[in-house]
Order: C-alpha cells, then sequence, then structure tokens
C-alpha cells in the first residue's frame, strides 16, 4: 500500500471509506471526506486556528439541549436549514413556498373559533389574517388545520415570554368555502440569540442578526400536502437581509393600515389596525407523492 503523503492523503482516506454495505451511508462519507479535505486544503489551518475551531464547535455542542439548540442555529445561519427544506419541499408553481419550521413551534396550541382572537392580553397593533385555502386546482378545502405562532408586538415568542398559559399562537380552521378570517397583532422584526457561539461568530461579521417581522404558519388538510411556512411583512427593513435567508417573494404580504372602524371579522376597532390577505394553496398528497 502507498504511504501517507499530503498529496495522497485524501485518496487514501477516500478509499479506506469505501468499505461501506449501506449505499446511502456510502455515499454521505465519500462526499463528506471529499469537501472537507478540499476545506481544509483551501483555507491551510495553523493548528492553533484548527483546535479554535474544535473548540468552537465543541461549545456549540455543549450549549445545545432540548430548550436551545445552537446547532440547529449555525445551520440556518448558513442556509443549510432553508436548502434541506428547499430540497424536500419542490412545489410546482403556484404552490404556497415552504420556509423552516423554527424553534419556536408548540404543537397543540388553543383551537380558536373562526374569526377569534389569538393574541389577547398582548401589546402591539390589532392585526386580522385572512383569506382562502384552496388547491392547486383552484378548489377551496373546507376544514383545513392553520397552525400558528408568531412573536408579540414586542418580539416574544411564548418560550421567550415564559407564560403558563398558551401565548400568540392557536388554530384556526378554513370554512366550507375555504375562507378564514383571524385575529392576532402584527408580529415586529427579532434578533436571533445573540449570547451563544453562533451570536460569537456573527458578532466578528457585519452580517445582520435580524430576522424581519412575520407569522409562522403550519395549513394542514386531509388529502393535501402539509406547508410550514411564514407570511412576511411588506417593507420590513430586514427583508432583504434575513440572517436564516426564510423570505421568498411569495410569501411577502402587504400589512394594509386601516383606520378605526369595523374589522374583517365583524368586530369594530376604536383604534387603528391591519389587515393581511394571503391566500393559501395546497397541493394534494397524492400528486405530491407521484413526483416525488
Ligand atoms: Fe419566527
Amino acid at each position: 500500500m502507498a504511504y501517507v503523503t499530503e498529496e495522497n492523503l485524501t485518496d487514501l482516506v477516500l478509499k479506506r471509506w469505501q468499505d461501506i454495505p449501506d449505499p446511502r451511508l456510502k455515499k454521505v462519507m465519500q462526499s463528506l471526506i471529499k469537501h472537507l479535505h478540499g476545506f481544509v486544503r483551501d483555507i491551510e489551518p495553523t493548528n492553533a486556528e484548527w483546535f479554535t475551531a474544535i473548540d468552537w464547535i465543541t461549545r456549540t455542542g455543549k450549549m445545545s439541549d432540548n430548550k436551545r439548540q445552537e446547532v440547529i442555529l449555525f445551520s440556518d445561519v448558513m442556509g443549510v436549514s432553508m436548502l434541506v427544506d428547499a430540497i424536500n419541499n419542490r412545489l410546482p408553481s403556484g404552490a404556497t413556498p415552504t420556509t423552516v419550521e423554527g424553534p419556536f413551534h408548540i404543537a397543540d396550541a388553543p383551537e380558536i373559533a373562526h374569526g377569534g382572537n389569538m393574541a389577547k392580553g398582548a401589546p402591539g397593533i390589532p392585526t386580522f389574517v385572512t383569506g382562502t385555502v384552496r388547491g392547486l386546482d383552484g378548489k377551496p378545502i373546507a376544514n383545513a388545520t392553520l397552525d400558528l405562532w408568531q412573536t408579540d408586538g414586542e418580539g416574544l415568542y411564548e418560550s421567550q415570554k415564559g407564560t403558563e398559559e398558551p401565548w400568540m399562537r392557536g388554530i384556526f380552521r378554513s370554512q366550507a368555502d375555504g375562507s378564514y378570517v383571524l385575529r392576532t397583532v402584527a408580529p415586529i422584526a427579532y434578533t436571533i440569540p445573540m449570547d451563544g457561539t453562533v451570536g460569537e461568530l456573527v458578532a466578528k461579521t457585519n452580517v445582520s442578526h435580524m430576522r424581519p417581522a412575520h407569522i409562522h404558519f403550519a395549513v394542514s388538510a386531509a388529502g393535501y400536502r402539509t406547508v410550514t411556512t411564514h407570511l412576511f411583512q411588506k417593507g420590513d427593513q430586514y427583508i432583504e437581509t434575513d440572517v436564516v435567508y426564510g423570505v421568498k417573494e411569495p410569501l411577502i404580504t402587504e400589512f394594509k393600515k386601516m383606520p378605526p372602524g369595523k374589522a374583517p371579522n365583524g368586530e369594530t376597532l376604536k383604534e387603528p389596525f391591519y389587515v393581511v390577505h394571503y391566500d393559501f394553496v395546497l397541493q394534494q398528497a397524492a400528486k405530491a407523492q407521484a413526483a416525488a
């Protein structure tokens, strides 16, 4: 066999790691070795730099648990989470595009009646979101589930607010004609956590650490593929520099400012409010399977 030189080392490692019965794992390991060695050959780290990297990875792992996931945050800011999401959601044009779920979804949100308010007692500008849930063929989808979560008007999610009761989340259902109406407050732009290893890295750059204001939605219906996505507020100053690359053009929505008066759910408000209109378009599950 050939003994190791700087030149032949990558080939030796690739050859050694060919002996893997699982073809998928073999493909993963061959690609990983190629890219990892390519990366190291490209940057030619000093020993000190290499140990700085090892220390950073170690601290990132140690910071992560079921409440704080610094590894996922790193994947997010590297655009890897959105790339994996895109690869797994190649939807036909016209279907509502997906974005990453993010770390703030909590299962089993309270069911709220059509037109109801999921932001009772929360600070922020009253906001009504209204539209329809439809199939790609244009047919309305009745009884679709719209699972929403977002920040309040001060930029906090439930897990950050630390409330006992559900905060800024709820499950709504579309009506027989596919329509939905709900009341919330306008979300605001927020920073990713900057007190960890990812923040440490971002702080050494001129990269924005902000996410533009958005409302998270997971829209599901029997026979259709679930869409996990966000609606973004048009005009937000961070819309073009979202730190996790979540913004897709069809998801940018107008938050139309309305004077005090009658709201889309029939309430009369004494203060100005926003109305957001969005039609969710879902792909049929059978078609999704055939395409896959
Ligand atoms: Fe979010």
